[in-house]
């Protein structure tokens, strides 16, 4: 089957098109704006598969966006293309209500525009619909990748999201997320769109842009800078490995119910303050300060411990306290459950940070995005 995946260079996106490519048989049409966010060198292992499509397209951009469905046929879409940082969306909420919202709509419209011309599940229909490779109006889905941010936040007490939590989305990120998922259902209440919506928790691991408390905290440490935890460190987030998440929207994509809704969490919930410690426990095995030319150079300069340089900073505007996802819908019906825990998948992922300096420096300098100039310059 071809799978459209939105946001594909991103870096939840990117992980399920490296899944998809390695473990399926799956072919990806991946369509990206190739934002800040977006950057083709997460994919370098893949990108010149031939099951690997990328199509450098806006989704706000309604035209090209039915190009690529005329062109490629896919039998899924999977959107994770968004705006995601909360901390960008209170500094300028313009491009999150324009992609999170805008762009989920117009995607809604070219999918419900394609869906209508499917042919349906019968034989006779299938038969005549060849061109459409097999995908019929009951095969095709629409999955929508969303945030447990939609339901505000929880105090230490309350019990964990649930599918049925009302939403009460507190930044202007969670308020588009919020909208585009009310889109999505929308759209199957009133057109019978096959859709699927997923929640999930906060993401951490490999290629995650460093704007993100974990890529953040590890990077700045490894450069001896301040450790920014907002307010007193005390919000608890509930953390879930990347691989796992990408294992998860697979499972829903093959195994969901239309119209149904999956949360998805890691059963991982940290203060900020212990995430960041446990992030220089590991440094402070894995890289210990004593060794860092300029460390041993000036040994006054640092205590021991990469802890010494946490810094309590200005709290975030509106700061949800916590997010705690309740997994049992998940786990009972498509029997899936996260196979890393946050011990093993921060040390993969502080690990990662350490060997691959070349995808962080060029994140760093803005040498990623030397691509986008090159192969967009040509002939123009
Ligand atoms: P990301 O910011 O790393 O990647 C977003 C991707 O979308 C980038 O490749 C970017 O180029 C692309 N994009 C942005 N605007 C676009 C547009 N107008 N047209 C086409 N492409 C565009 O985000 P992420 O952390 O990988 O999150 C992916 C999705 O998962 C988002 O929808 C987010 O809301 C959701 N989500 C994220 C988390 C998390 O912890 N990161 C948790 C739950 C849900
Ligand atoms: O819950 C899912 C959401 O998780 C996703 O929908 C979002 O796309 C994703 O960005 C993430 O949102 P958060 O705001 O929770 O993630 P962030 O990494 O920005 O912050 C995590 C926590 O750490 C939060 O309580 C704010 C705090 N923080 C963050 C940064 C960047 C700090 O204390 N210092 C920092 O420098």
């Amino acid at each position: 089957m071809k799978i459209l995946v939105t946001g594909g260079a991103g870096f939840i996106g990117s992980a399920v098109v490296r899944q998809f490519i390695a473990e399926t048989e799956h072919t990806v049409i991946n369509v990206d704006a190739l934002t800040y966010a977006g950057n083709l060198e997460s994919l370098s292992d893949v990108r010149d598969h031939p099951r690997h499509i990328f199509e450098h397209v806006d989704i706000t951009n309604h035209d090209s966006l039915t190009s690529v469905f005329q062109k490629h046929q896919p039998g899924a879409v999977m959107h994770l293309a968004a705006e995601s940082h909360v901390d960008r969306s209170i500094d300028g909420s313009a491009e999150f209500i324009n992609t999170n919202i805008v762009g989920t709509y117009l995607l809604l419209e070219c999918s419900r525009e394609y869906w209508n011309r499917l042919p349906a599940n019968d034989r006779q229909s299938v038969a005549k619909g060849e061109k459409s490779g097999g995908v019929t109006k009951e095969s095709f889905r629409f999955h929508h990748i969303s945030t447990d941010e939609v339901y505000g936040d929880l105090t230490v007490n309350d019990p964990p999201f649930t599918e049925e939590t009302p939403y009460a989305p507190s930044s202007p990120y969670s308020a588009s997320k919020a909208s585009s998922d009310h889109l999505v259902r929308a759209w199957y209440r009133t057109y019978g769109l096959p859709i699927i919506v997923t929640n999930c928790s906060n993401n951490y691991g490999p290629y995650q842009f460093p704007e993100k408390l974990i890529p953040l905290m590890i990077l700045n440490a490894l450069d001896c800078k301040p450790l920014p935890v907002y307010g007193r460190g005390e919000n608890i987030r509930d953390w879930l490995y990347v691989e796992d998440h990408a294992r998860a929207l697979r499972y829903v994509l093959a195994h969901g119910v239309v119209g149904r809704t999956y949360n998805i969490g890691g059963l991982n919930e940290k203060t900020n303050l212990e995430v960041v410690n446990s992030i220089c426990d590991l440094l402070d095995e894995l890289r210990p300060l004593s060794g860092l030319p300029e460390i041993s150079q000036a040994p006054d300069k640092l205590s021991k411990s990469y802890k010494s340089l946490i810094t309590f900073v200005t709290d975030r505007l509106g700061h949800d306290h916590r997010y705690a996802i309740d997994n049992s819908r998940i786990a009972n019906e498509l029997g899936w459950q996260p196979l890393e825990s946050f011990e093993t998948g921060l040390r993969k992922t502080v690990q990662w940070y350490l060997d691959n300096t070349t995808w962080v420096e060029r994140v760093r300098l803005g040498t990623y995005r030397d691509w986008i100039a090159t192969e967009y310059t040509k002939g123009g």
